[in-house]
């Protein structure tokens, strides 16, 4: 496989097609059961049928590769495979709000070379191929060019307390707060991380994340501008401690990670 193999186009309509399904049980919430894989971790039919889909249609394009799907786990060849989170922000997503997506990542040999962040019900379409830049509905984009840490947005996530972890994000975030002028916990880790693409954050972190919410979004930050580091500024893909910041308030956020 060569990046320039990877279908672009046919790969777009086959994640908007996946979207189409995801929005037809979004527009029917009343009738959809929403289930519980843990006390405060959700799951929905629409995940479900998102990630038969994918799973299925991938499978036909590309026979040869794997796929690790956050509900269905991982099949075989694990070298080349699409790391595919169906609905990333399911709660969100069971709640009838707009901010949720579906996050599909092509990794080969541990390298992502090819990820799409899609938010159907925003209509944003994230996508970037590795080395040749990152795009926001075929709009190239860029982070954000905000140097000073006092004047910066930021987002960050709970995952720790989903997890009910006593090493949890709540002082990491105080001490943050009080140091930013905007605070964002939007929801969807994946679309957290474009929006720092996108140069509509300054800079996102969370704790205990799984490679499926991170890889695609993080290979579209770093095709835009972006440092994705662990919180020791230590650079690559680290789910279970990951920061994405704009690069010029790295060395400012990193003393208070
Ligand atoms: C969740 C979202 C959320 C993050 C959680 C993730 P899910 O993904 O990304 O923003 O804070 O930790 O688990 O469970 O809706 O796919
Ligand atoms: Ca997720
Ligand atoms: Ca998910």
């Amino acid at each position: 496989m060569t990046q320039a193999s990877i279908e672009k186009t046919t790969l777009e309509t086959l994640i908007r097609q996946a979207g189409e399904i995801a929005l037809s049980y979004f527009n029917d919430l009343k009738n959809i059961n929403v289930d519980k894989k843990s006390p405060r971790d959700f799951v929905t039919a629409a995940d479900i049928a998102v990630e038969n889909f994918l799973k299925e249609k991938l499978g036909e394009l590309y026979p040869d590769y794997g796929f690790w799907g956050e509900e269905n786990g991982q099949s075989a060849n694990q070298n080349t495979r699409w790391i595919v989170d169906p609905i990333d922000g399911t709660h969100s997503f069971s709640r009838g709000q707009y901010y949720w997506s579906i996050s599909v990542a092509l990794e080969i040999n541990s390298d992502i070379v090819f990820g799409v962040v899609y938010a159907p019900a925003l209509n944003d379409y994230y996508c970037a191929l590795k080395g040749q830049g990152a795009w926001r509905n075929d709009k190239v984009i860029h982070v954000s060019s905000l140097d000073n840490l006092d004047e910066a947005m930021i987002g960050t996530g709970f995952a720790c307390l989903r997890s009910y972890l006593e090493n949890n994000n709540l002082a990491r975030f105080c001490r943050i707060a009080q140091a930013t002028t905007g605070q964002r916990r939007l929801g969807s880790a994946a679309m957290d991380i474009c929006l720092v693409a996108d140069g509509q954050l300054d800079a996102f972190w969370e704790q205990e994340l799984n490679l499926y919410d991170v890889a695609a979004g993080a290979l579209i930050a770093k095709e835009s501008g972006a440092t994705v580091t662990d919180f020791k500024g230590i650079a690559g893909i680290f789910p279970k401690q990951i920061l994405v910041t704009n690069g010029k308030i790295l060395n400012q956020l990193l003393p208070l990670m």
